[in-house]
């Protein structure tokens, strides 16, 4: 059978994995699909760099137009990341009848729906298992492998660089600037590592996995956002004291009122598995009605992983080009015009547990003005402990852990509490997630 032919766009790092993954398991892959899958074309703006990668029979330019409008490419492999380009050219491809793989998932979040009706009005096909958890085949999971479930949950470490920020911080007691410059050095985090620290990055990929979880638009722009800058090294040592770690989690959920959207800093049970993931290593628990919690592990990042992820694309095009649009596996494995509008609750309106920690000063009836304030919005203490400062300080620290409560009360009881005067810093607030049910 003709082999299938590939143009990349972008041959940077997860471009080079993808090459490489390619060329080395040729035998094997066009075993599992079908047919060879052959990169033909290549484009990036640094030719030496393409050239010096592919081979002397791939033709490389420097305008990625020759690629997406290309009649002899069936599969355009979008690796150059942004959304100004990226979505010209993804549209185009799509315009001329070619697939589309891509790992840009922030492009995806914010443009998916416009690109998938684009897909679906031609015809063809837009994957997209790279754009999260890198190498963690979590979206064909979500897509096929639960698809018997009510999916209610799910839960990840989708971000590698603030993984290993939170892991360093907390194993080697370095503050969170000495970690970032770090892991600036060693390549994990970018040079502007803003979509990273900020849980952007982190909202992107949650979005997706919501939208295939429950069958709703992607909807990044209500996704609540909240990244691990603010973490204090003090916060990650009382987590643990209280068996707790810290964890920036993409968390989305099936609620009564609708559907729960979020990525922020959050204490977990150390003994969940999912807590001890570090380093850059990302993890994600699923849990459906029926199979209850899943968990899937791996590399979220990285040339090989990823490319693992692209090429596993490339073989479902190539299995699925052939058949009729109908009988495809579903972008977001729901079928389109059967999508629902549930819709993404605020903030204010979660429900979940809280870790509270404020600086107060140490007299008698402070801890009693605290507790008072906490009870008049309804909210039950589940933990409570005081840590004297040095000797000479009259301030202590005050750590609350309190049971299930809305936002909206947990927001009115801080205010409350900051005003205070013998309360003398702001309230740090990070969320609990059980993980349990
Ligand atoms: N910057 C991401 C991370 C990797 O640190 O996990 C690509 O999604």
């Amino acid at each position: 059978m003709k082999p299938i032919h590939i143009g990349l766009l972008g041959v940077g790092t997860v471009g080079g994995g993808t090459y490489t993954v390619l060329k080395r398991n040729q035998e094997e892959i066009a075993r599992r699909a079908g047919r060879k899958i052959i990169v033909k074309m290549i484009a990036d703006k640094d030719m030496d760099k393409a050239l010096s990668l592919a081979d002397s029979d791939v033709t490389i330019t420097t305008d990625a137009h020759e690629i997406t409008k290309n009649s002899d490419i069936d599969i355009v492999v979008e690796l150059i990341g942004g959304q100004t380009i990226a979505r010209d050219l993804i549209l185009e491809a799509i315009a001329h009848g070619k697939h589309v793989v891509t790992a840009n998932k922030a492009l995806l979040a914010n443009h998916g729906t416009e690109i998938f009706a684009a897909a679906r009005a031609k015809g063809v096909i837009v994957a997209f298992e790279a754009a999260v958890a890198g190498g963690i085949p979590i979206i064909k999971a979500l897509r096929e492998g639960l698809t018997a479930n009510r999916i209610t949950w799910i839960a990840g470490i989708i971000n590698g660089t603030a993984n290993f920020i939170l892991s360093e911080m907390r194993e080697k007691g370095l503050s969170f600037e000495q970690v970032l410059a770090q892991a600036q050095k060693l390549g994990y985090a970018e040079a502007d590592p803003t979509y990273d620290i900020e849980g952007i990055d982190a909202a992107h990929k949650i979005t997706l996995m919501s939208a295939i979880a429950f069958g709703i638009p992607v909807q990044f722009s209500k996704v609540y956002t909240e990244g691990i800058t603010q973490l204090t090294g003090e916060d990650i040592r009382y987590a643990e004291e209280l068996g707790y770690r810290i964890k920036l989690l993409g968390i989305t959920k099936r609620v009564e009122k609708g559907i729960e959207l979020r990525v922020h800093p959050t204490l977990i049970p150390m003994r969940r598995l999912i807590a001890n993931v570090e380093g850059v290593m990302n993890a994600v628990v699923v849990r459906g009605d029926a199979v209850g919690a899943t968990l899937y592990y791996g590399a979220g990042a990285g040339a090989e992983p990823t490319a693992s992820s692209v090429i596993a694309d490339l073989v479902d095009v190539t299995r699925m080009q052939n058949a009729d649009p109908m009988h495809r596996v579903p972008i977001l494995s729901f079928q389109p015009d059967l999508l629902s509008d549930t819709p993404i609750i605020s903030m204010e309106e979660v429900e979940t547990s809280y870790y509270l920690r404020m600086q107060v000063i140490d007299k008698p009836g402070v801890m009693a003005e605290i507790t008072h304030i906490v009870a008049d919005h309804n909210i039950s203490i589940s933990a409570l402990i005081q840590k004297e400062a040095s000797s000479d300080s009259d301030r202590v620290s005050i750590i609350m852990l309190t049971h299930l409560t809305v936002e909206r009360n947990i927001n009115a009881a801080i205010v409350q509490i900051e005003s205070l005067s013998v309360v003398m810093s702001k309230v740090i607030r990070i969320r609990i997630e059980e993980l349990n049910n």
